[in-house]
């Protein structure tokens, strides 16, 4: 439930992910009455600003001002959002800070005082600020949590150092490891479609299913991150947190309730079941000028001669009853021709005889944009013949459900810490699972064990690779006959 007297710590606050996701998500929930009563946020970085500059700052990226309604709102806002500077590493800058919350939570009439501190920091500064703020900046009435963000480390044993120095300060109910795919909309959805339809978790397994490919497509390229990005590369980026998230929720069996803890239960257990990635079950891509745009190493913070894959395919299997045999294909690439992210479940053939050269079905669930399910089916083409044409069950959100707001991830996920709900965030013994699956072909990429694998190019906007199609093919993806295209582009 909800606390009030809550102070929200951003540190940070000057960093770009503070000010495109953090206080926009701040904003929107405090707009729309849902953060604590009385609540104050403080900003906390190196940078020195006055308020006036830090309230120009946190709102640049807040949109919708130029309703009456919200740009009061935003006034108010800007009344409850104060900044202190200092640095990351030294204890007096922490007091400092300390100080400054205890002068807000002065005014709250009963005892209690809950912070919430909010790490948008990069992550060479992840533990001095954790252990500080522990040390000068902790509660003693009232609830401390304090929410971080990937990178947890670069590899499995990077990332246990990590949270083993972090746990030193701070307990596994305290923190809240954001993957923020998991405050999608579609991927919280996941769970009422598995599990609330008999229709759909009579079919979901080998049995019926052939393959699943989950993919990820971005139009843009790394501009202006190179630097940060040529030391993760796209699979650390994507693939082992997000797409990885949206697999486990995909293929768990039930949990026994929908509490955190029975959550990340099922979903530790099937990744358990998913051995490393083997290198030739993977396809790495890095993007080249096209069309008037600059390749991944025209970017001048980019190593000249960098191997850094900007595009992965990887194939991953699940040794349970239930999925044994089914590949499931994560892919993910930056600088493609579109932005859309979206799970692909395609069944096996229907048994020939009566029909044949009949499409299969698929079940395509549309994380975004325009959040959508459907389903390809086959029917009788109307009429006095008997014809067989795919056609589709959809539901698509911004039809079935055009009046419903769809609140960002970072408000789902904010306001779940508020609540102390842990069900969507990572769990450390998840958290090491994920990587050891990827840690073997991570450090084969890194050039850790001989020679890195050079990606194959790929121009900027287009598809991918050209080996993509094949790569796909063979874990038995059979594309649909020509012809049939998803109508989807009216309802945008
Ligand atoms: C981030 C990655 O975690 O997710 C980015 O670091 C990526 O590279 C982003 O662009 C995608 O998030 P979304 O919500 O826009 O799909």
């Amino acid at each position: 439930e909800l606390k009030d007297n809550t102070v929200i710590v951003v540190l940070g606050a000057s960093g770009d992910l503070a000010k495109k996701k953090t206080y926009p998500a701040l904003f929107n929930l405090y707009k729309d009455g849902l953060l604590p009563k009385d609540v104050h946020v403080v900003g906390y970085a190196r940078t020195k600003m006055d308020d006036a500059e830090y309230h120009k700052r946190i709102t640049s990226y807040i949109k919708g001002t130029e309703d009456p309604e919200t740009a009061k709102k935003l006034e108010e806002f800007k009344g409850l959002a104060s900044y202190i500077s200092g640095g990351y590493e030294d204890a007096p800058s922490f007091q400092n800070l300390n100080n400054h919350i205890e002068k807000i939570e002065s005014s709250y009439e009963d005892k209690e005082r809950n912070r919430l501190f909010y790490l948008a920091l990069p992550p060479s500064v992840f533990i001095p600020v954790a252990q500080h703020l522990k040390e000068e900046c902790y509660s003693k009435g009232g609830k401390n949590r304090i929410i971080i963000e990937k990178p947890f480390g670069k590899d499995l044993e990077s990332s246990r150092q990590l949270l083993g120095a972090l746990k030193r300060y701070w307990s596994e109910n305290e923190t809240f490891r954001i993957d923020h795919y998991l405050g999608k909309e579609m991927v919280k959805n996941l769970l009422v479609l598995r599990f609330a339809n008999v229709a759909l978790s009579a079919g979901w397994d080998k049995n019926s299913i052939s393959n699943v490919q989950i993919t990820f497509k971005e139009p843009f390229g790394t501009e202006g991150r190179g630097g940060y990005f040529d030391e993760f590369g796209i699979i650390r980026d994507v693939l082992q947190n997000h797409l990885l998230q949206v697999l486990s929720i995909l293929t768990m069996e039930r949990p026994v309730s929908f509490s955190a803890e029975d959550i990340r239960d099922e979903k530790v257990k099937v990744l358990r079941a998913i051995p490393p990635i083997e290198r030739n079950d993977t396809l790495l891509g890095q993007y080249v000028a096209a069309n008037g745009k600059p390749g991944y190493l025209d970017d001048d913070t980019v190593p000249h001669n960098s191997v850094c894959p900007t595009f992965a395919a990887t194939t991953l299997w699940i040794h349970n009853p239930r999925w044994e045999g089914v590949p499931f294909i994560l892919k993910a690439g930056k600088a493609l021709n579109e932005a859309k992210v979206e799970i692909r479940i395609q069944y096996k053939d229907v048994t020939q005889g009566i029909f044949k050269d009949i499409s299969r079905n698929e079940l395509v669930i549309r994380i975004q944009p325009s959040e959508a399910v459907y389903l390809k089916l086959n029917t009788k083409l109307p009429g006095l013949n008997m014809r067989a044409v795919t056609t589709e069950m959809d539901l698509t959100y911004k039809r079935r459900f055009a009046d419903a707001k769809i609140h960002e991830a970072y408000e789902s996920l904010i306001l779940d810490a508020l609540k102390g709900d842990h069900s969507n965030f990572v769990r450390d013994d998840e958290l090491d699972v994920a990587w050891k699956i990827f840690t073997p072909i991570l450090h084969w990429i890194d050039g850790k064990n001989g020679p890195s694998p050079k990606p194959v190019p790929y121009p900027y906007g287009s598809r991918g690779p050209k080996e993509l199609d094949a790569f796909i093919a063979k874990y038995g993806y059979v594309r649909t006959e020509t012809g049939y295209a998803w109508p989807v582009t009216h309802v945008s």
